[in-house]
């Protein structure tokens, strides 16, 4: 196997690691949601308007939250997809209609209140239009069996949505270093998006006809040559 394919491999390998730990830690934080303890980190200070609408938003988001980044990282793997192509449809479908109707609305709600302030509830919001625009892309483009665009929009969709593990990364680092400044949290909040999809895109950017990303079918003048089998 090539160096360049081993390395990525093993970056894939640490990738999915770190979604798992932080997808674990995330729903081990639940114990101070069900029921609400106001006393713990996220929920402090949010005890005026939780009842009045926030809750409804809260608990969609952090019922599908978690859900949708495990399925996100099934879904763009591709040995899972040729294996697998008809769970691959069935997951798929899943997460469009969990992304579309549950995380991404329910996080535009959230950002309204956001805790770092209105910087940080700009960013929210642009993300979750982002999230719900990419997965409506994406499904069309498979829906229309244009596949190359397929699993772009699908690998951005998943990158956003990953910006859920690189946030709590980012705030880890903070901890650690003993940041404690409102704008650190604001500029993570922009951070945790722009950073990973900035990179995806110059990865990207004018390689159209090349192998991009792991297992990318080739597209020659806009039309996908390899198959997606079954998909
Ligand atoms: C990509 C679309 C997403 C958007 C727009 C979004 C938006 C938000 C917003 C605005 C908040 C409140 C932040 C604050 O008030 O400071 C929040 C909290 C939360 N989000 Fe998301 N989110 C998204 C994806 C995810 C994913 C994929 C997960 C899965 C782990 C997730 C899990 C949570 C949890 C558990 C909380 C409560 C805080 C905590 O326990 O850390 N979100 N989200």
């Amino acid at each position: 196997m090539p160096r360049r394919a081993i390395g990525w491999r093993i970056l894939t390998v640490v990738a999915a690691l770190l979604v798992l730990k932080v997808t674990v830690v995330v729903v081990m934080g639940y114990v101070n949601y069900l029921p609400a303890n106001f006393n713990s980190d996220f929920l402090r200070g949010r005890e005026s308007y939780f009842y009045e609408g926030y809750h409804c938003a809260f608990y969609l988001h952090i019922a599908f939250g978690p859900i949708a980044l495990i399925l996100g990282m099934l879904l763009v793997n591709e040995p899972f997809r040729r294996r697998f192509p008809r769970w691959h449809r069935l997951l798929g479908r899943i997460q469009v209609a969990g992304v579309l109707l549950l995380v991404a609305p329910s996080g535009l709600v959230m950002a309204y209140y956001a805790a770092a302030g209105p910087a940080a509830a700009v960013g929210f919001a642009l993300l979750a239009l982002l999230t719900a625009t990419t997965i409506a892309l994406g499904w069309r483009a498979a829906v229309q069996r244009r596949f190359a665009d397929h699993r772009r929009w699908m690998w951005r969709n998943f990158l956003l949505l990953s910006s859920a593990v690189v946030l709590r990364v980012l705030g880890g680092l903070a901890t650690v270093l003993v940041l404690d400044a409102g704008w650190f949290d604001a500029m993570a909040g922009w951070a945790s998006w722009l950073v990973p999809l900035a990179v995806f895109e110059l990865a990207n950017r004018g390689k159209l006809g090349e192998r991009k990303l792991p297992g990318a079918v080739r597209q020659v003048s806009g039309v996908s040559v390899a198959t997606h089998n079954g998909a």
